[in-house]
């Protein structure tokens, strides 16, 4: 038998004992969310600003998506794909006709989405653009973030994310964010694609020129090379567009999706591609338990519908306009900069005057729950449900939580 802790503090320490320590979690204790609100174990009520790193973009149990999961549990659950069954072709269909894509390999986890890409990039360079199988090679963005697997570890510019951890996956090439000479400078014969995200978000809501992604594709064709890009993130209408691709092309040749695809609820993950890509991968050559099983599948058709039907890529970016402007109002001298598209907003904090974490512990002691990344930046990510005089007091807070701490 286990103890019931009785405090906050309880939670926490049985945490610290009973789970490996690779986050370094506030100190809340949540047992209670519904839309944009989470209350800690003492009863309190917050406002959340970080909707899970996007993954809870329609609020907390969503009612639209938790009748989706109730219907479908009363039907069927995980046959796994050795069978065909009614929800799968459906979210496939409608996730294709959502992206533009040709076709998708579901899976889970975001980090699993961006495995596959690794691999049908690399697949696609041997069959199809005649490199030979073991000279690949993928060109990623420096402080990128694309998930935690060996492979991914592997081509991440921090040292944090890879030391102790070899032999690490060779194969990929580093450029700066945004750079277009250094893209085309890295490309050699043997380079299959270039993977990407649109905007670096665990980077720091790091946001690339204006016109860098129309001319990074326009690079990548004219070398015959894949453009591939990682919208786990800033996908699902979290920068005001469905896709933070489309505000400067029609669609890349590969596209990962996860968090909102998954309605806050369950890991819903997907690659997509163009078909000539996606035919490199071949029976066997890859798979997934349970990717697109009928639960997974359910979710990600409502998660579509209400982005499509609740116009949510139109109020994401409505909301972060005002967002925005109401941030880079704030006369404080710990803001060093406020950017970002739609409502994924990035807070960069002069590391001189203060942490973003000692922001983050300000701001959860006013009843606004948001997470620091990099040392530097606080991210507000709130579901995009949210109203906008919620936002209002969110702005008001943060201006309050900045003041305080002089
Ligand atoms: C851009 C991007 N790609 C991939 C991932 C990895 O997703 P997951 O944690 O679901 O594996 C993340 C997670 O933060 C992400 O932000």
């Amino acid at each position: 038998m286990t103890e019931a802790p009785k405090s906050t503090a309880d939670y926490i320490a049985r945490e610290r004992k009973y789970l490996a320590q690779i986050y370094k979690p506030l100190s809340i204790v949540l047992n209670k969310g519904e839309g944009v609100w989470l209350w800690d174990t003492e009863g309190k009520k917050y406002l959340d600003f970080l909707s899970a790193y996007s993954a809870v973009s329609f609020g907390h149990l969503n009612q639209r998506i938790k009748n989706a999961v109730i219907e479908q549990l009363d039907r069927l659950d995980v046959p796994a794909r050795a069978f065909h069954t009614d929800r799968l072709g459906e979210f496939a269909e409608l996730i294709c006709k959502f992206t533009g894509m040709d076709v998708v390999q579901p899976m889970n986890s975001g980090a699993e989405a961006v495995e596959t890409a690794v691999k049908a990039a690399r697949r696609w360079g041997c069959d199809v653009k005649k490199i030979p199988d073991g000279k690949q090679r993928i060109i990623v963005s420096d402080g990128n973030f694309h998930g935690r697997t060996t492979t991914i570890i592997s081509f991440s510019g921090d040292a944090d994310y890879k030391r102790g951890f070899g032999p690490l996956t060779p194969g990929f090439d580093l450029i700066p964010f945004g750079d277009l000479d250094a893209l085309e400078r890295a490309i050699t014969p043997d380079t299959c694609a270039f993977l990407t995200e649109p905007i670096q978000g665990e980077g720091g809501i790091l946001i690339p020129p204006k016109g860098w992604i129309a001319k990074a594709q326009e690079i990548c064709r004219k070398h015959n090379v894949l453009f591939m890009i990682d919208e786990i993130q800033t996908g699902m209408a979290r920068t005001g567009k469905d896709f933070c691709f489309q505000y400067e092309i029609e669609r890349p040749d590969g596209l990962m999706l996860g968090k909102a695809l998954g309605g806050g609820i369950y890991p819903v993950s997907a690659f997509l591609a163009r078909q000539d890509v996606m035919d490199v991968l071949d029976v066997a050559s890859h798979g997934s338990t349970f990717g697109g099983n009928p639960i997974a599948a359910a979710i990600g058709i409502e998660a579509i519908k209400i982005i499509q039907e609740d116009k949510l890529a139109e109020r994401s970016a409505r909301l972060g306009e005002h967002m925005m402007r109401r941030l880079s109002a704030i006369n404080s001298p710990l803001i060093k900069d406020v950017r970002g598209k739609g409502l994924l907003i990035g807070m960069e904090i002069d590391p001189a005057r203060a942490s973003a974490r000692q922001v983050c512990d300000k701001l959860l002691e006013k009843g606004l729950l948001s997470k620091d990344t990099h040392g530097t930046v606080v991210r507000f990510a709130p579901p995009l449900v949210i109203e906008q005089d919620q936002l209002d007091w969110a702005a008001d807070t943060v201006a309050a939580a900045l003041s305080e701490i002089q």
